[in-house]
């Protein structure tokens, strides 16, 4: 046995931790927000050390023009902290700054199969039918992924519905390295997709997830939208002229109106089920309205607090440091036993 195989934080009885991240290639949307963000602020309050990353690196698996990137990487760190993640009690940074997430990242390219990645279905969205002229990044976007949670021995991670698949990736990368290099050292990561809004979806169509990507801007809800902006983009989202159900089950075949209730029940902190009861019998006439002013009134105070911290980047580029630093001092060592079990020389 190496050093690192019986080291303490191996697999078995991992301390409970959580980390989750965002791309910054973007603005967030009310589906990152409901989906993950808002989330994340509850797990900060759980007791559980909550490790929260700005992912730089992944967000390049894609084109991203360089000062756009930078300004998004702030805006996304003034939005965690606007809609409640305090960097004194949750380790608040950007990917890139703490060398272990590539560096981890690098050996799990060489755990994952080809096979595995290549079923992938954000890959084959993203890379389209031209395939041949995708980045390597965006194939091996899960490994990084993978390695942001291992490097931490993560055990909780909360995300939205459309990350269960990488998810799933990670743990059997976890299960695949322990299996190879016959040890207990990785923990297999929950996902935690809880709530009623993990899939929240586009205005114009139910059926379509809310994504920052959508060429239509009135598909979705930014955070960085005005109090007007909001109200016009329910206003003119799609429904249709039936009044709301006393019942879900009834609206198993209206996404549109589904979508829009479980909005309102994660943004009102209510269960679906309370919101028909709420509204049944009411026509969307009334309904939107009700939903515009809510979320106006959730909404609206973010927004105000990214624009009142986005007027001091030196701030945030201070916080994000700090960050980094207390996440590479977990990472380090971890990475330093992982190279140890892999058969890698190191300076002792
Ligand atoms: P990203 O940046 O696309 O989205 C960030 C988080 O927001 C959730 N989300 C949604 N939830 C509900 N409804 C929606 N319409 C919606 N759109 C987005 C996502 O599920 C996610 O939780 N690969 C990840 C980033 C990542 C990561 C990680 C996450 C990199 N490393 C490690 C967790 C752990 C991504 O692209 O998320």
């Amino acid at each position: 046995m190496t050093d690192a195989q019986t080291a303490p934080g191996g697999a078995a009885g991992a301390p409970p931790r959580v980390f989750s991240g965002i791309q910054p290639s973007g603005g967030l949307t009310l589906g990152n927000y409901l989906g993950a963000l808002k989330r994340f602020v509850e797990m900060q309050d759980s007791g559980v050390e909550t490790l929260y990353c700005l992912v730089d690196l992944h967000a390049i698996t894609v084109w991203q023009d360089p000062a756009k990137l930078r300004h998004a990487t702030r805006e996304l760190a003034a939005g965690f902290i606007a809609a409640g993640i305090d960097p004194a009690r949750s380790i608040l940074f950007n990917q890139s700054q703490v060398s272990a997430h590539a560096e981890l990242g690098w050996v799990l390219n060489c755990v994952a199969r080809m096979g595995w990645l290549g079923r992938m279905t954000q890959f084959k969205d993203k890379a389209g039918r031209n395939r041949e002229n995708a980045s390597v990044g965006l194939f091996a976007y899960p490994c990084l992924m993978a390695a942001d949670v291992m490097v931490y021995h993560t055990t909780h991670v909360p995300v939205g519905e459309d990350q269960k698949q990488h998810l799933e990736l990670a743990r059997e990368i976890a299960l695949k390295f322990n299996h190879d290099y016959e040890v207990d050292f990785f923990p297999v990561v929950e996902p935690v997709i809880e709530g009623a809004a993990t899939r929240v979806m586009s205005l114009r169509d139910g059926t379509k997830k809310m994504s920052k990507s959508d060429a239509s801007d009135m598909s979705r809800i930014n955070l960085t939208d005005d109090a007007d902006t909001i109200s016009l983009k329910i206003r003119k989202a799609r429904t249709d002229s039936e009044p709301l159900p006393d019942n879900l089950a009834a609206l198993s075949e209206r996404p549109e109106a589904r979508n829009l209730v479980n909005i309102y029940a994660a943004l009102s902190d209510q269960t679906p089920e309370a919101v028909v009861a709420q509204f049944a019998g009411q026509g969307f006439g009334s309904f939107k309205p009700a939903l515009a002013e809510l979320a106006v009134s959730v909404l609206a105070p973010i927004n105000d607090e990214i624009n009142r911290l986005m007027g001091d980047v030196g701030e945030i580029d201070r916080i994000l440091g700090a960050g980094a630093a207390r996440a590479d001092a977990i990472a380090r060592p971890i990475l330093e036993q992982t190279y140890d079990i892999v058969g890698m020389v190191r300076a002792r």
